[in-house]
């Protein structure tokens, strides 16, 4: 084994992020990709944030706000939290690094959930932090007692995704606020509420509104879905002040660029454009699960812009049979090998994704 870098980096597998447009139309010249495979807003941010993102082009010669102070009191005033609270961070990724390098040592303890997002595996294990990802129920049903189970003195960090990537799967109020008032007081609680803005369930609650459950408690929020800025990497952390104070002392200075700032500032301002996407999507979230489900497909019932379908024979050769359609999707590893992820696009991509689907699933060869 080389020794360029540490035995555990080494024995890491890369996280694989949704292949872009451009890509498969350089490997197998298709100019007509259609990508839903990243969770991303297919109909884009605000115009606001938009014209705030030319008017940044002016200060390219300056360094980015360091605190960035406008953002996080537009912040604040959104969730009447004190500014003190908030973090920001390059996406809510960095922020996910950034919480496991803080608050946790080498050989501490995390849990996370199996399948759940594969950054809170990395991240841990880039800190050389014990983990254990507890098993969901039937691969979907997050289990408050499993996770409380499978805490020790040790433990350090809790991460769970409400609603959970990749499944859509979510914790109810009841059974959140059970995991945050039991959860013993040495473990960070971070809920990652990254598609919070697709949930409809009545039983929902974001954890916002939990916030007096516990005192260590971190949200993850992000504008990289809803609010259709993913390229400007934006994300933040709502927690204690102390919390907030810690992940200052190692966050880079310039860690969120001007546009990113400006142009999160002006989505926030901009919540007819925000309702009214997250309208068409959950619109065609139900459209989407309804096609499959009437295709004789299992769907995972979704609170998140993107459903979980188990098309029965090894998902990454649909994926790639897809790709060949000009369609691109997510496969999933274990315990998912049968399943795909797809984002919920515009009418026409679901289209597009469906009849494409179709075709793949009535050829032999998958
Ligand atoms: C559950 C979850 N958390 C965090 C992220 C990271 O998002 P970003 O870094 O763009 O804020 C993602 C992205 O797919 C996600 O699915």
């Amino acid at each position: 084994m080389s020794d360029l870098a540490a035995p555990h980096i080494l024995a890491l597998t890369a996280y694989e992020p949704g292949k872009p447009e451009e890509e498969l139309t350089r490997e197998l010249g298709i100019d007509d990709v259609v990508k839903l495979a990243s969770n991303e807003n297919p109909y884009g941010p605000s115009p606001k944030s938009i014209e705030a993102v030319s008017g940044a082009a002016l200060a390219l010669h300056r360094y980015p706000d360091p605190r960035g102070y406008d953002l996080r009191q537009a912040l604040a005033g959104h969730h009447s939290v004190p500014v003190e609270q908030l973090c920001l961070g390059n996406g809510s990724n960095e922020l996910i690094d950034l919480i496991c390098r803080v608050t946790a040592s080498r050989g501490e303890h995390a849990v996370f959930g199996n399948p759940s997002f594969l950054c809170y595996r990395i991240a841990a294990v880039a800190q050389e932090l014990d983990f254990t990802a507890v098993p969901l129920r039937n691969h979907l049903h997050w289990s408050v007692d499993d996770l409380l189970g499978a805490v020790t003195p040790k433990t350090k960090l809790l991460f769970i995704s409400n609603p959970n990537n990749p499944t859509g799967s979510y914790i109810a109020k009841s059974e959140l606020e059970r995991l945050l008032r039991t959860l013993p007081d040495h473990v960070l609680a971070v809920v990652d509420e990254a598609y919070v803005e697709y949930a409809d369930a009545e039983d929902f609650v974001p954890a916002t509104e939990l916030r007096d459950t516990r005192e260590r408690l971190a949200i993850l929020r992000t504008f990289s879905k809803a609010y259709g800025l993913a390229a400007l990497r934006v994300g933040y952390v709502i927690g204690t002040p102390e919390l907030i104070a810690t992940l200052n002392r190692l966050r880079a200075p310039f860690n969120v660029g001007t546009a990113g700032q400006r142009a999160a500032r002006a989505a926030l301002a901009d919540d007819a454009h925000l309702q009214t996407t997250i309208a068409a999507t959950v619109r065609d979230r139900h459209k989407l699960t309804d096609a499959l489900r009437a295709a004789g497909l299992r769907v995972a019932p979704s609170q998140a812009n993107f459903v979980l379908v188990d098309v029965r024979r090894p998902g990454r050769a649909v994926y790639e049979a897809l790709l060949h359609e000009g369609v691109i999707v997510r496969p999933m590893s274990a315990p998912l090998e049968s399943s795909i992820r797809v984002t919920v696009g515009k009418p026409e991509e679901n289209e597009r994704f469906l009849s494409s689907l179709a075709r793949v699933l009535r050829q032999s060869r998958v």
